[in-house]
């Protein structure tokens, strides 16, 4: 019935094609794909790599990418992995994630192993509508604003809380030290983003101006007082007027 032509005309088309169409597809060297309790893994641990690889299956529910040389993980490198649940991108040297480096994994993802990388710091749009838990041990953070914000989106996972511990790029007096008892006490993302910081700014001066009028008035009572007693025979004048005049220009050259 099949002539050879019928096996060689696919095969000279996928040839010809550059792959493009469905071709039996190798991993990398190093990676290979497993079973591991029922669930399709794709482990690419210590492999060499220095980039995402392309063509990881797109069942694969845990994927272990550790130990190798991934510097950044680019806008949506798994998107098209729509059954992700587990990710290790351990002892790496990521030093930069993309804000979209986690796109289309919101439904999915649920373990994410970012530990013993050279993050200083996270955006924390990467980790927007995300439900997971996180190990974020091991990396010189930066322990700043972004960092607290990470934190509050994202659940630790169990037993990672002190592993987070400022490098040298944080503020001097915080390198070395935890950051979760920090970010615990400290709100590390200044004034002006949540607008309680900038009415208290407001109310001090306020209270700062109102000290000023009450000082200025006062001394303005007390230089009438003395000049009536100096000018005692002249009739005293209307007193509320006058009064505000002086306070004031006594207040400008206080
Ligand atoms: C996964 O890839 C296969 C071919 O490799 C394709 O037929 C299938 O539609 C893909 N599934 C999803 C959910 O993208
Ligand atoms: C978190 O990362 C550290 C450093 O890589 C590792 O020793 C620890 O086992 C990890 N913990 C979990 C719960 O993944």
């Amino acid at each position: 019935m099949f002539t050879p032509a019928h096996y060689l005309l696919p095969l000279l088309l996928v040839i010809g094609t550059g792959g493009a169409m469905p071709s039996p597809w190798a991993p990398p060297p190093g990676c290979y794909v497993a079973e591991e309790a029922g669930e399709p893994t794709f482990r690419c641990s210590q492999a060499g790599l220095s980039t995402v690889p392309i063509g990881i299956p797109n069942d694969t529910r845990k994927l272990y990418l550790d130990a190798n040389r991934l510097a950044s993980v680019p806008a949506g490198a798994f998107q098209h992995l729509a059954f992700l649940e587990e990710l290790d991108l351990s002892q790496n040297i990521l030093a930069h994630l993309s804000g979209a480096a986690f796109q289309g994994l919101e439904e999915t993802l649920r373990l994410l192993d970012l530990s013993a990388n050279q993050l200083a710091s996270l955006p924390v749009e990467a980790f927007s509508r995300l439900q997971i838990q996180v190990n974020l041990s091991a990396n010189p953070w930066r322990c700043d604003c972004a960092l607290q914000e990470v934190l509050r989106q994202v659940r630790l996972a169990p037993g990672t809380a002190t592993g987070i511990v400022c490098g040298p790029g944080a503020r001097p007096d915080l390198v070395g030290q935890e950051f979760l008892p920090l970010a615990g006490e400290e709100e590390l993302c200044g004034p002006g983003r949540a607008g309680a910081p900038r009415s208290t700014d407001v109310a001090l001066l306020v209270v700062m101006g109102g000290w000023m009028v009450l000082v200025g008035a006062y001394l303005a009572h007390y230089v009438w007082q003395n000049r009536d007693e100096t000018r005692r025979p002249i009739k005293r004048p209307p007193a509320l007027p006058v009064r505000s005049e002086d306070s004031s220009t006594l207040s400008t050259v206080l």
